[in-house]
Order: C-alpha cells, then structure tokens, then sequence
C-alpha cells in the first residue's frame, strides 16, 4: 500500500508527524507493509519555488492508493493560493465529491452539551465536495470601489447532487442505519436548492427501509445543538457541511478531534483531520493530533483495511479515556507524547 503524505502548514505538520507514528506502528503491529512517500507542498515551497504544486501533481496523486494531508493555509500567503490548489485542486482534479465527516463523541466529559453524551452524539456527515459555491465561479465589477459588485455562482448539478445523496442512502443502508437527513435551503434558493429536494425524494424511494427527512439548514444547525441524538446520516451541499461538521468538531470536544475523507469511492482518496494550520500553535507541541490519526483510521478503512482502522480508533479511544491528551480537550501532554501514547496503545 503506497501513501502520499503532505503534511502541509503549520500544526498540519505537528500532527501529521503523530499520524505517520501511528501509522507506521500499526503496520509494524498488523506485519502489513505501508509504503509512505512525503511530498514537501505547502506554503514553504510555494515562497521558495514559486510552485503550489509542480507539473503533474495530480496524476502524481492518483498514482497512490490514498494521500494524506495534515492542513494547509499560512499567513504569507495571504490569498492562500497554495492551499487552494492543492486541497481544492485535488477535491476538483481527482473528483473527490464525498467528504466524509464522522462525529463520535469518545468520552462523555468531551461534550459541550449540558446533559448530553456519547449516546447523543454519534452520526455521519455526508458534504458534497466538489460542487456549490466553492467552484470558484464569479467575478467583481468595480473592485475596491464604493460600487463594487461581487458576484459567487452556487453549481448545482443533477449529477452531482444525485451521487452524494444516493452515497449516503447507500452508506446508511450498509452500516445498518435507518434515518437520513438532507439539509437545504430551498425556501429561499428557490433553484438550485429544489433539485436537491427533486432528487432527495427520488433517491429515497430506492430505499424504503430508510427514513428519509429534510430539515432546513438553520433549523439543523439549531437541532445539531439542542438535539444531536435525532441524527443517523447527514447529506448536505458544500458550504453548509463545511459549517456543520465545524459544529459537529464541536460536539467532539473541538476541532482537533474530528477527521475526515474525501472520497471517490474505488479510486485514489485523501484523508485529513478537519482542522486547520492554526498559524499561533504551530511548532508548539499543543496541537492535539488526534483529528489526524483518526482520518488514517479512516483511510485504512476505506482501503479495506478495518482491523488496523479499529485498533487505531480503540488506541485514541483508551487514550482519551486515560485523560492522555493535550490541553484543548482538558489533558496536560504535548502533541507528540499524545502520539506515543497512542501508538503504545496499539502494541
Ligand atoms: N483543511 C484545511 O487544510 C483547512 C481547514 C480549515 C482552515 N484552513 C486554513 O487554516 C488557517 C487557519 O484557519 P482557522 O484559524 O480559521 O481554523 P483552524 O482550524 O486552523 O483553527 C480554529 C481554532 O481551532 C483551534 N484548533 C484547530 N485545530 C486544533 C488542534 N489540532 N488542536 C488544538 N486546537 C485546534 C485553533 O486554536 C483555533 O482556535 C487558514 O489559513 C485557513 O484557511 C485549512
């Protein structure tokens, strides 16, 4: 199994060094060859060569089994140009249109929520990934003037919203779920947002085992809050699983919790903890790397590899419960002893 690592910026360095212990310990544990290839893209290179991501970059990419990504976006480079073409760029080139967002809660003292535990926060997130207002589409008239105009299209396509929705039925149906929940805005966007409504009731009558509902997504945000506990399986467009996964971090017990796949299912797949560089922690040894090894969790259980994945997901799990864990979810260590002390778990 070949693996690109691009640790990136930032603490996306920080913890990718924990990833990769972790990795290579529970491929030492299982005798399971991982073949690991760093790639150096990230801010420093683009401010050294002048390159996000040299010619080829892509099929690079799509020549290894999975990527891994520890995070990109640093402030000298403001229009984090970088950072777009490699995590965009790769979501876009390599058709990544499943982003893939877990929230458990592995440890009821985690939880910001008054009354609420592990029982009530446990569901998936199922973010289209390559379509909606991220395209880039638009432009601006009158730029820097009292008269500007700004204009972001939103795509939506049957296509696009189709495969997303019907992966995440198909994901349901498979892990023996029964509910899931589309969230849109089709009360005010009126357009794109009544083809996923179109498409979500057809898509549900291929699975009538399923309950299927639609929530409007400020009554979701409000709901993942007051009321996490309803929730299976989640599919929302781009931009609004961007938002709620961040409050879905936070349900976790905060951004450095959370992991997360870009999918295209059957080909090459990059997995990465939900959070950012997080420019004023970087190099500190606060960075709580535990987001990151739970995307290889996800990676290896992408690629079919669940024996590794569950050991992995039982070793962060034994460590939480310990209290082994960085100062952002209440523990005292820095971020490599955390990752020791996961990858001791795994022996
Ligand atoms: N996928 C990615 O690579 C990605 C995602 C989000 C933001 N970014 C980029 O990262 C940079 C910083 O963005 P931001 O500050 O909005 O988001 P961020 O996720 O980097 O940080 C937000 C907050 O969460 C905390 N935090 C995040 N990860 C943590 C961890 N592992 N351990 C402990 N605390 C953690 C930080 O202290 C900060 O207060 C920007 O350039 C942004 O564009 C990249």
């Amino acid at each position: 199994m070949q693996i690109a690592v691009i640790a990136g910026d930032g603490i996306g360095k920080d913890v990718t060094v924990e990833a990769v212990k972790v990795l290579q310990q529970v491929s030492s544990v299982f005798d399971a060859p991982i073949v690991l290839e760093h790639l150096p893209w990230g801010a420093d290179h683009f401010l050294r060569t002048g390159e996000t991501l040299p010619a080829g970059g892509y099929d690079l990419l799509r020549s290894f089994d999975a990527v891994f990504v520890g995070a990109l976006g640093d402030p000298r480079v403001p229009d984090n140009r970088h950072a777009r073409d490699i995590l965009l760029g790769t979501r876009f080139e390599l058709d990544l249109y499943v982003n893939y967002r877990p929230v458990r809660l592995l440890a009821d003292r985690l939880c910001p929520l008054k009354h609420r535990g592990r029982a009530d926060v446990n569901f998936v997130v199922f973010r289209e990934n390559t379509e909606g207002v991220y395209v880039g589409i638009g432009g601006r008239f009158k730029a820097g003037t009292p008269d500007e105009v700004a204009i972001q299209e939103e795509i939506n396509t049957y296509k696009g919203v189709h495969r997303i929705i019907r992966y995440a039925f198909a994901y349901a149906a498979t892990h023996n779920l029964t509910k899931v929940c589309m969230a849109d805005k089709s009360n005010a966007m009126q357009q794109g947002h009544a083809l996923w409504q179109r498409v979500f009731h057809e898509v549900a009558a291929e699975f009538p085992g399923i309950a299927a509902t639609h929530q409007y997504i400020d009554a979701l945000a409000m709901f993942l809050v007051r009321d996490p506990g309803q929730y299976e399986v989640i599919v929302t467009n781009n931009l609004f699983g961007d938002i709620v996964t961040d409050i879905g971090g936070a349900l976790q017990g905060g951004l450095g919790m959370a992991a997360s796949g870009n999918l295209h299912p059957g080909r090459t797949s990059l997995f990465e903890p939900v959070h950012g560089s997080a420019p004023p922690l970087a190099g500190r040894n606060v960075a709580n790397p535990m987001g990151a090894i739970l995307s290889v969790a996800l990676m290896l259980e992408t690629l079919g590899r669940t024996a590794e994945a569950k050991a992995i997901e039982a070793a962060v799990e034994a460590t939480v419960r310990a209290g082994e864990t960085t100062a952002d979810i209440g523990g005292s260590l820095g971020t490599r002893e955390v990752g020791d002390r996961i990858a001791a778990a795994l022996m």
